[in-house]
């Protein structure tokens, strides 16, 4: 029994952790809790899914959308038309005479308010499959809120639904309200909510926000342009908050997260989004162990408690150097299980010791494997000054990458907080504009404290947890394959005359 005075999120997650993936409709026992407060300040009493026998008697008001009504032939009068809302659905009995006009124009999926008594269903119509199986709504009011159109693309309450893809994301308004997407979004909140308490009330983190509108810089991955009214000027998206994390620990923040909106204009993988959320920290005075200890009980803890379901391993989890994953499979991201297709064992793996640069193999110019702020070995800083070429490879660097079924699901580093270093790494090995940086390079001469931190993939873990095939099942309004938004069509044409105010024309064109 969890105390009155335990934080909310442990109530509710105690109550997400009981319903099984996939399911179709909530699972029994979690009804009531999951209720508890959802129809607080509303017109409805209760949910459509909470129902059960210790309600028989009562008068409910109860809103939500129609699923596919039946009538009783020949004599007797009776309609059932089942009502559902996200907990759930639950069966209206409706007089079909007195409510004729209006249960033959019901289309499914139509938004109604009915008001009526709690009745026990007869011994041989009760449904032990479903929670509110054993009752049903003898109606006394039943109000249209909305008309709906004639033709739906499709039901999202038919069982074993099949629709491609492509329409499901056209429309997905509708395809929120599944079961399915439902349970994803409310776990995605769940498990975000969880992470907050832990890191900010467990452990001295502030969330702060940092501005997506950056500049342009060279820090990895290929960034989207944002014209401005300004000829020749650009804002950049920011691909994640990495430089301004670290300027707020030299802003004394000491420890930082935030769930960071990121965007990158990358081709699309199923486990890629061109906008997606890191889970990202920083943390002063922080070695590699500090902040790996951070983050195994950040997300031991967290989904020990919502999703029982998956089998965590225990803590620490392991670890393998990044020579070891490259000989032994081929790759920096192996997968440990035994079996490949098992979604439901965690296999959480640290790979460490990556090198600090490594030869891209189009231009054989060296690039930083994580990014340009990343701390060398202590053991290996020497190397960076080396001027022989095949000692810069080998160096190795404090990075580490966070796996989990052969997925990369976070990525961080100690970083470099010399100014003079990380300006030698700018000139001399990577070659880029150190006045690109000069904010970065002011900050860590100003008093910047030893840091580190890292960024986890929060769509890829709730990919994970979701045991989804891909980032796009847990994200409520996710860009298609092709990097398309085809619910509202973005990206999309713009006129001669916005064209020429960002200066993407000329004026008189
Ligand atoms: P990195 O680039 O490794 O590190 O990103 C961290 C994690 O973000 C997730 N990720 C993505 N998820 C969905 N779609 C994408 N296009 C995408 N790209 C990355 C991955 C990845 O592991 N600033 C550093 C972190 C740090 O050093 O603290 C960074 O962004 O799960």
């Amino acid at each position: 029994m969890l105390s009155s005075l335990a934080p909310r999120w442990l109530m509710v997650r105690s109550v997400l952790s009981q319903i099984p993936y996939k399911c179709s409709t909530i699972a029994t026992d979690t009804i009531n809790k999951l209720g508890s407060g959802s129809c607080s300040h509303s017109y409805r009493s209760h949910l459509c899914g909470e129902l059960t026998e210790s309600n028989l008697g009562e008068t409910v008001t109860l809103c939500g959308w129609t699923r596919k009504k039946r009538l009783l032939g020949e004599g007797i009068d009776i309609a059932f038309v089942p009502l559902g809302d996200h907990s759930g659905t639950v069966q209206l009995t409706c007089d079909s005479g007195k409510w004729a006009n209006l249960i033959e124009s019901l289309r499914t999926e139509t938004v109604v308010m009915a008001r009526g008594v709690v009745k026990a269903r007869p011994e041989k119509d009760r449904n032990s499959s479903m929670h509110t199986g054993g009752v049903e709504v003898e109606v006394e009011s039943l109000e249209v809120l909305n008309e709906i159109s004639p033709k739906l693309p499709f039901l999202p309450s038919t069982k074993g639904l099949v629709v491609t893809e492509e329409l499901r994301l056209r429309e997905r308004q509708l395809e929120l309200r599944t079961p399915h997407t439902q349970r994803n979004l409310r776990l995605r909140s769940e498990v975000a909510m969880a992470m907050r308490e832990y890191l900010a009330h467990e452990h001295g983190f502030v969330e702060v926000e940092t501005p997506t509108l950056f500049k342009r810089t060279s820090e990895g991955s290929r960034e989207f342009i944002v014209p401005t009214r300004k000829p020749g000027k650009f804002y950049s998206l920011a691909q994640s908050p990495q430089q301004f994390k670290q300027l707020l620990m030299v802003g004394g923040i000491d420890r930082y997260f935030q769930f960071a909106r990121c965007y990158r204009d990358e081709d699309m993988r199923s486990d890629r989004q061109p906008e997606f959320t890191q889970v990202d920290l920083e943390m002063s005075f922080v070695d590699m162990e500090g902040v790996i200890g951070m983050i195994e009980g950040l997300l031991s803890t967290t989904l020990t408690q919502l999703t029982p379901h998956l089998h965590i391993p225990p803590t620490p989890f392991p670890r393998m150097t990044y020579n070891t994953a490259m000989e032994k499979y081929k790759s920096d991201k192996p997968d440990t299980r035994e079996d490949r297709s098992d979604s439901s064992t965690l296999n959480f793996l640290w790979v460490v010791d990556f090198p600090l640069f490594t030869r891209n193999k189009d231009t054989h110019k060296l690039e930083s494997t994580h990014h340009p702020f990343t701390a060398p070995h202590p053991d290996h800083q020497q190397l960076i000054y080396s001027s022989d070429q095949s000692k810069l490879e080998n160096i190795r660097s404090l990075h580490y990458d966070l796996v989990v079924n052969g997925v990369e699901l976070g990525g961080g580093s100690i970083r470099i907080h010399s100014e003079d270093l990380q300006r030698d790494v700018f000139k001399n090995i990577l070659k880029v504009p150190v006045e690109e940086f000069s904010h970065l390079l002011r900050g860590l001469s100003s008093g910047c404290p030893p840091h580190g931190g890292i960024a986890l993939g929060f769509d890829r873990l709730m990919a994970v947890l979701c045991q989804s095939s891909s980032v796009r099942e847990v994200i409520a309004f996710p860009k298609s394959y092709q990097s398309k938004d085809l619910l509202t069509g973005a990206p999309s044409s713009l006129d001669k005359q916005t064209l020429a105010t960002y200066h993407i024309i000329p004026k008189n064109n």
